[in-house]
């Protein structure tokens, strides 16, 4: 029976509900009365004839651009800061939720849908990238694509880089919030890891950098998730040096038990090769009785020292001399999104043409997985609907970096971390077998993978882990059996830093960090 204290707890914490949640009826009218007197002119409504147009322009997974989706009021795009503060305040007096969307990838739409009334901040036109040469820093806006970021490198001659995701339609606003995982992140760590300020729109419309924010917000912004704590407007990166030759290479590997055998010995080579190397893995069946592997692997150095490294450390690859490529680390960013041969300028190309309907969940692994498990995984992806799975190798700089230096938790002891990925072209496509095959994977491989808890990494958000409904009594009970796959120790931390910076909960989603009112 439920004790006289925890009766009491619930009663105090729908109080508590009532007080922090805004009983206001939203009103269109007020709404884009308030920000066009704060002078923004971008202000779409439902009425408006672009409205689909730009509402559907960034949605990156077609899941969540159908008809049953709810949609925003309002879709605004500021051009300035001022503005992205003023819209902040307009949507708190007229209670709607805000939805800020950068590059519009959340693999669960939390940029561009809500359950209540709610307005889209677009930070499409906040996407300059600005280098700094002498102190090796770029301003980024909070709205730029990690293409954008390459591209404006690729224009200057420095030798620089940067470490981030290598699809070039990623935004910076929520690739640097989860994290930001990419090809050279073995030797640089991540792109939040090289985030060295940040200007942020907080829950009451104030500006705030690094040092105003405080280092506790900072470091929730570094890994913490997109979409909990403000609105980045811009974020400062440290670019990074590379050599003007890399190596790259993408070779499949067919068989079922070759590729079994090769995943096991990869396992324990990828993590454990020299920083400068990155190979992963693609897992995927191209019928029901084949199986293909393709690693992909970039080295910073040439060929020779890359054939050298792999011969010594996993012949049974067999990589041929022609089978990689030198090349410029600009052209290695181009060949890995699939772009070789196009013009450079093409990275900053923010329309995606190609768009899929798809769902995916990550785990993380510490201890190889035997080869009877991966033979029955092979199995699986056997079936149909056919997904595939991402292999990402760590170690080198992911584990020298503390798992509590920014929110990002996942570092040493991870040898690597699984994408698995299922996608389709058509709508009428039965989005419930795609799920069921992707459950089952993941059912499968739970003995394999992270445990006590079975982490997760938040730039590859999944619902099926849990959400926080909008009437929830237990928002924090409820997070937490997500919040600590995505967040590990770090969990609770957030929440400390959520309950100071946003108290009333305004920069939130279904799988945000809630504001602790429990004490
Ligand atoms: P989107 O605009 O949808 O934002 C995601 C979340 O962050 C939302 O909750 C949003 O409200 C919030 N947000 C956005 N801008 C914000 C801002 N300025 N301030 C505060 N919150 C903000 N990841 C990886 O680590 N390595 C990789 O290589 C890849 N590759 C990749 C390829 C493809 C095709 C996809 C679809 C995704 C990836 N990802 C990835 C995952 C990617 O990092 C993740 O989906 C990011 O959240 C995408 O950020 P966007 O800004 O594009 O999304």
């Amino acid at each position: 029976m439920a004790s006289l204290k925890s009766i009491l707890n619930t009663l105090i914490w729908a109080v508590l509900l009532l007080i922090i949640t805004p009983a206001i009826a939203v009103s269109d009218e007020a709404f884009r009365n308030c920000v066009t007197t704060n002078g923004i002119r971008n202000v779409t409504s439902m009425q408006s004839k672009n409205y689909k147009i730009l509402l559907d322009y960034s949605i990156q997974n077609l899941r969540f651009a159908t008809s049953q989706i709810p949609k925003p009021n309002f879709i605004i795009i500021p051009q300035t800061n001022q503005q992205v503060q003023a819209t902040v305040t307009c949507a708190g007096k007229g209670g709607y939720e805000i939805r800020v969307r950068s590059g519009g990838h959340s693999y669960e739409g939390t940029s561009s849908t809500a359950e209540s009334p709610f307005v889209i901040i677009d930070l499409i036109n906040l996407n300059a990238v600005k280098l700094d040469v002498a102190t090796k820093t770029a301003w980024v806006g909070g709205g730029a694509t990690v293409g954008e970021i390459y591209y404006a490198i690729a224009q200057n001659d420095g030798g620089f880089g940067f470490t981030a995701g290598s699809c070039p339609t990623i935004g910076v606003g929520g690739h640097f919030s989860g994290g930001g995982f990419g090809l050279i992140s073995r030797m640089f760590g991540l792109a939040a890891d090289n985030v060295v300020d940040a200007l942020v729109v907080d829950a009451e419309g104030k500006l705030l950098n690094r040092k105003t924010m405080g280092e506790d917000f900072f470091w929730a912004l570094r890994g913490g998730g997109g979409g909990s704590w403000g609105i980045v407007v811009a974020w400062q990166i440290k670019l990074v040096k590379v050599p003007p030759v890399v190596t790259s290479f993408s070779v499949p590997r067919h068989g079922v038990d070759n590729v079994a055998a090769l995943m096991q010995k990869w396992q324990k080579v990828a993590p454990t090769l020299e920083k400068e190397f990155y190979l992963s893995v693609n897992l995927a069946a191209p019928n029901n009785t084949a199986m293909a592997a393709t690693f992909n692997g970039m080295y910073l150095g040439r060929k020779p020292n890359m054939l050298k490294s792999l011969d010594s450390s996993f012949p049974e690859l067999g990589i041929q001399a022609n089978e990689s490529r030198e090349m410029s680390w600009i052209e290695s960013v181009l060949f890995f999104s699939g772009l070789t041969g196009s013009d450079v300028s093409s990275l900053a190309a923010r329309y995606d043409s190609n768009k899929l309907y798809f769902y995916a969940k990550s785990d993380y692994v510490s201890t190889p997985i035997p080869l009877d498990a991966l033979a029955g995984a092979i199995k699986i992806f056997q079936e149909q609907p056919l997904g595939n799975a991402i292999f990402d190798p760590y170690g080198g700089r992911m584990w020298e970096i503390s798992s509590d230096s920014i929110a990002f938790p996942h570092r040493a002891g991870n040898l690597f971390s699984i994408q698995y990925l299922v996608s389709w072209h058509d709508e009428k496509g039965d989005s419930e077998a795609y799920l069921a095959w992707l459950r089952k994977l993941h059912a499968f491989m739970e003995p394999y993978v992270s445990q006590n808890p079975r982490a997760a990494y938040v730039n590859y958000l999944d619902l099926d882990l849990g959400t926080v409904g909008k009437n929830s009594t237990s928002p924090v009970a409820e997070a937490s059996k997500w919040g600590k796959r995505y967040f590990m120790d770090n969990f609770e931390r957030l929440l400390q830093v959520k309950t100071r910076v946003d108290p009333h909960n305004v920069f939130r989603n279904v799988q945000s960090i809630p504001p602790d009112v429990r004490s």
